[in-house]
């Protein structure tokens, strides 16, 4: 059994609100999630490996729902800027969906995890560099706030703890159920915007 101290999401108690922060802090729960499904094996990997497919999940779908749409009308060049971070959480989103066809345990697994692990950092340097760091540029500290907490709501969807007793079941994501958690996500996103 690992014994890494994997931050989880919302443990930091920050006041979370600068969506940018609390999106880039995302991206370090997503890179620790990586670390424990690399690290532990049998049904801890297997828990660990959902936790992190839930929380990419989340994560891109609050990206769509709220920041991409918020750097498209708002950043210079922000047009383009989205379509190259869309290209890539597609890529990433494929990488995902062959990764789901192996079970944690089978040798072709921890190859295909590191590939997403590229792909997903990749696109999470490029989202810092080319969109975040820009965003804080462009609006005022009631806008960050406001959709930081968009993203809250969607974080709520996604738990990085550990399963208390870890469920035992099929290997895969299922991507079936993923849609549907996107779904949800996207309507809580929504509300909390409405909200405002
Ligand atoms: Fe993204
Ligand atoms: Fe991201």
């Amino acid at each position: 059994m690992s014994e890494l101290t994997t931050p989880h999401a919302g443990d930091d108690h920050a006041a979370d609100t600068d969506v940018v922060s609390l999106l880039m802090r995302q991206h370090g729960d997503i890179r620790n999630l990586f670390d424990e499904v690399e690290a532990a094996d049998g049904e801890e990997r297997r828990d660990a490996f959902r936790r992190l497919v839930r929380l990419l999940a989340v994560h891109e779908t609050a990206e769509e729902e709220v920041i991409h749409p918020f750097a498209r009308r708002g950043l210079t060049g922000g047009r383009q800027v989205v379509e190259e971070r869309l290209a890539e959480e597609k890529a990433a989103k494929e990488t995902l969906a062959e990764l789901d066809d192996y079970d944690t345990d089978d040798p072709k697994f921890i190859p295909q995890l590191l590939k997403l692990r590229k792909d997903v950092q990749e696109h999470a340097r490029a989202e810092e560099r080319y969109e975040f760091t820009h965003i804080r540029r462009s609006t005022d500290s009631a806008n960050l706030a406001a959709m930081a907490k968009a993203v809250k709501a969607a974080e709520a969807m996604a738990p990085t703890r550990p399963h208390p007793g870890v469920e035992s079941g099929t290997a895969n994501m299922a991507l079936g159920p993923l849609a549907a958690l996107m779904d949800r996500t996207k309507d809580a996103v929504r509300k909390a915007m409405d909200k405002g």
